[in-house]
């Protein structure tokens, strides 16, 4: 399958995997790409430029193909050193990085410079208007449906994704709530040039968390996610569990008198207890809707190879049967 998408990332198939925080490591970037689509590693899960230099040389041991780095811009106290990652990224050969958060325009210039090509995530056409008009190359249009920060307008990929095709010059991939071969091709349709994946790509056997978190989101539904910190105007989608149910309850407590620190020990510091220990009821943890369609562990070649297989199948069979009558 060619698509804007496979030609600018010079990739085989249209399917990325997102940055994820505590997932994005090496060994997952590298088997995504190995199989054909994008693999990404999430730049601030590495502590320093120094810690995702060598986590970029541990992916390029392990594949040739392209590899990305995601750069998140979060609020936060103290400011990553965003210049210091950069290097890393363009000294360890990266071509494409995946932005997300606040508009990533402060890093725009070195990248482009050194020829990566960007792709921005997020989840209103306004911010994807602004990416393009910043030089991005491409956005990821995420859904309502996603896990982790859906932002606040709650507009499902339905409507979001022909909106973003309607409005944008730059290719698009659509993001949240992709799981399989009906997933790529409804988006296709859509306006979009591929998909991008965060969930689906936990479930893995090559990415390097806790069996916990994969049988976690196997034995998950589409009912089980949770919506917290929308008072704090900074919404996540995380899976449910007895840290989520206090959060929730201290939310509805406190109103819009609720201050982050309020829920400090429900979100804070608690990724690498969950997805290295595999602590499940320690903190939120994001998580999509998708959840609901996951129910296997493959390996990422299996899962890429059978959404490209079912795809052909969807299209040149039932849609062409379709038309034929
Ligand atoms: C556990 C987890 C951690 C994530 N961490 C990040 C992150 O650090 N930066 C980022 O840009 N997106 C992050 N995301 C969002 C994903 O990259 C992707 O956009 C999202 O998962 C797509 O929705 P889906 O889960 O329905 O596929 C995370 C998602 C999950 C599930």
């Amino acid at each position: 399958m060619r698509t804007k998408i496979t030609e600018l990332f010079n990739i085989e198939h249209p399917i990325i995997q997102g940055g994820m925080h505590y997932v994005g490591f090496a060994e997952l970037a590298a088997a995504v790409s190995e199989a054909g689509g994008l693999g990404i590693i999430t730049g601030l899960t590495q502590r320093t430029p120094e810690a995702l230099a060598q986590e970029i040389a541990k992916a390029r041991a392990l594949t040739s193909k392209p590899i990305g780095v995601n750069l998140t811009f979060l609020p936060s106290i103290n400011t990553p050193d965003y210049p210091g990652y950069v290097k890393a990224i363009i000294e360890g050969g990266v071509t494409v990085v995946e932005t997300a958060g606040r508009n990533p325009v402060q890093v725009m210039p070195a990248l482009k410079e050194a020829g990566i090509k960007v792709i921005h995530k997020c989840t209103s056409v306004r911010h994807a208007l602004k990416a393009q008009e910043i030089g991005c190359d491409a956005v990821s249009v995420d859904g309502f449906e996603c896990g982790g920060h859906p932002g606040e307008d709650d507009i499902p990929n339905m409507i979001l994704l022909p909106r973003a095709a309607d409005e944008l010059e730059i290719p698009f991939v659509a993001s949240g709530g992709q799981a399989d071969a009906r997933s790529l091709v409804a988006s296709l349709s859509m306006g979009a040039e591929g998909i991008n994946m965060g969930t689906r790509f936990i479930a893995t056997k090559e990415a390097p968390v806790h069996e916990n978190v994969k049988q976690a989101i196997v034995n998950a539904s589409e009912l089980d996610t949770r919506l917290i910190m929308r008072p704090l105007r900074n919404t996540e989608r995380v899976l449910n569990n007895e840290a989520v149910e206090r959060l929730i309850a201290k939310e509805k407590a406190l109103g819009d008198s609720i201050k982050f620190e309020d829920i400090h020990g429900e979100v804070v510091g608690v990724y690498p207890k969950i997805m290295l220990e595999g602590d499940m009821e320690i903190g939120a943890w994001s998580c999509g809707m998708v959840a609901g369609l996951i129910h296997d562990v493959p390996t990422c070649k299996e899962l890429i190879d059978r959404i490209m297989a079912e795809a052909d199948a969807i299209i040149s069979q039932r849609l062409a049967g379709i038309l034929r009558g």
